[in-house]
Parts: C-alpha cells; structure tokens; sequence
C-alpha cells in the first residue's frame, strides 16, 4: 500500500498519510529512547515485534467491544490506523508500584497496590510529561469531566484485559501507558485508545522468576531487549514466522 506525506515522527513511530481521509499509517522504528530521549539506542527487530504485539493486543481489546484505532496490519513494520486527535495526556494503570510511583513513594518495586492505580502526565516533551492531577486537566480543557469518566473506564477495561492475557502465559501486568484519541462519527465525539500497547509501555514481569520482559531492560540495562520482547511475542503465539532478525533483514 502506498504510504502519503510523513505527518509526525516520534521518538518510536512516525505517521505517514494514509490511503484513505481519516487514516494513517503508522511505521513502527527500531529506535529505542527513555528519560526524555537522553538515552538512546538502535534494537535491531524492535519495531517488527512492536508492530505485531500491538496488533494483538488491539485486535484483542476490539473483540472485546473496547474501541481502538487499529484497523490492521500492512506488514512487518506498518499497520493502518484511525486517524485521530491525540488527547495531550499519559494515562498510565498501575496493578503493583514500580518505577515513578516507587521512587516518589518510597515502595518497594513489586508491592501489590490496593486497587488499580490510574494517574495522568500531561504529555510535553520539553516539559518531562509531568503529573497532573484531574483538576487541572479538567481546568486547562485538556479534557472534560465526561472525557476523564470515560478514559478511566477505558483504562480499566485495558487493564483488565491485558493483566488477564499476560497472567494467561505467566507474566505479571505490573503498570503500563495508554494514549487516547477522538474521533469524530457526525456530531458525536468518541474516544479511543490509540498509539501503541507494546512492552515499550507496559512493566512485564515473568510470574516465577521476576524477570523484565520489558522497556526497563533497556532503561537499567538489564541485558538484550530484543530477546525480552521475543520472549513475550513468544509466549503470547505471535511471533513472525521467521524470527524478527530474519524480518527484519527482509524489510531494511
Ligand atoms: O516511569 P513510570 O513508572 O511513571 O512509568 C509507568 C508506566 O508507563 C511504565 O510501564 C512505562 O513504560 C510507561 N510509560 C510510557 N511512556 C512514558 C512514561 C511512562 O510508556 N513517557
């Protein structure tokens, strides 16, 4: 399919016009960044295995009624997606404390929280996506009452989904990040889940051992981030058929 004029490059994706008004395509890159993009490196078949664990896990979410840009995949690399406007905000889950709730709490990395945590950064680059409470979502008009009611209940349905899939081949949803978008069907406004749900944005533990199968062996250099997501795509029967080194010398 014919990709169009690029629209946006991320640290991780970039978009190109799609075939249609209304879609686009979104690339998925081998680049891999954290803490703002002050680390930075290349993992070769990162984005091939990004590409097909985000498919599954949208597709999964649609087959459960939990409406989502993607519409499917183009190959290694590329998949159609609604177009959309992304709502500047994080929305990250959280099942156990991890990472920036840890360091700014002081509770030990794995500890059970009492509930289903869901807090918001405001998403700005030059700014460290810093949190913010609703109020000031609500009072900026990043997003309204009604918005923020049915973000929360769409983060919810996400994490209950992606705890069970990954509880299923025996990893630990430990918290992850979604992105949400609106779109537009006449009058009506809708929101979806959008970006990307991928191990770049999600805290993957192995349910034995303990061990990351995501984004922070990359971040804590922990070993090869590649094989961590292999390991997931793996487990979870999505793998491309010849290995995502073997795609990946194909598509480059
Ligand atoms: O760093 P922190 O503990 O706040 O991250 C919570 C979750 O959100 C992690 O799964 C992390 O991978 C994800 N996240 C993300 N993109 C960001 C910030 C956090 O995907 N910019």
């Amino acid at each position: 399919m014919a990709r169009g004029k690029k629209i946006y490059e991320g640290k991780a994706k970039t978009l190109y016009e799609g075939p249609e008004p209304g879609t686009l395509i979104q690339y998925f890159k081998d680049d891999a960044t954290a803490f703002n993009a002050e680390k930075k490196a290349v993992v070769d078949g990162k984005g091939v295995l990004n590409n097909r664990l985000s498919e599954f896990f949208m597709e999964g979410l649609n087959s459960i009624g939990v409406p989502n840009h993607f519409i499917k995949r183009l190959n290694m690399r590329e998949q159609l997606i609604r177009q959309c406007e992304i709502v500047p905000l994080e929305v990250i889950v959280r099942n156990f404390a991890a990472g920036s709730m840890s360091k700014r709490l002081g509770i030990e990395e794995g500890t059970r929280l009492p509930r289903p945590i869901i807090e918001f950064s405001y998403k700005d680059d030059d700014l460290g996506d810093p949190l913010v409470p609703e109020e000031y979502i609500i009072a900026f008009g990043w997003a309204s009452q009604q918005d923020m009611d049915d973000i929360v209940a769409l983060a919810l349905r996400v994490n209950d989904f992606m705890a069970g899939v990954m509880y299923g081949v025996g990893i630990k949803l430990i918290d992850f990040k979604i992105e949400i978008g609106r779109v537009w069907e006449g009058d009506f406004m809708r929101l979806i889940v959008a970006d990307e749900i991928s191990p770049d944005s999600c805290r993957l533990w192995d349910i034995e051992s303990g061990q990351k199968l995501d984004k922070d062996v990359f971040r804590r250099d922990l070993g090869n981030l590649t094989d961590a997501y292999t390991e997931v795509a793996r487990r979870l029967g999505v793998l491309p058929t010849n290995g995502p080194a073997a795609a990946n010398s194909v598509i480059n």
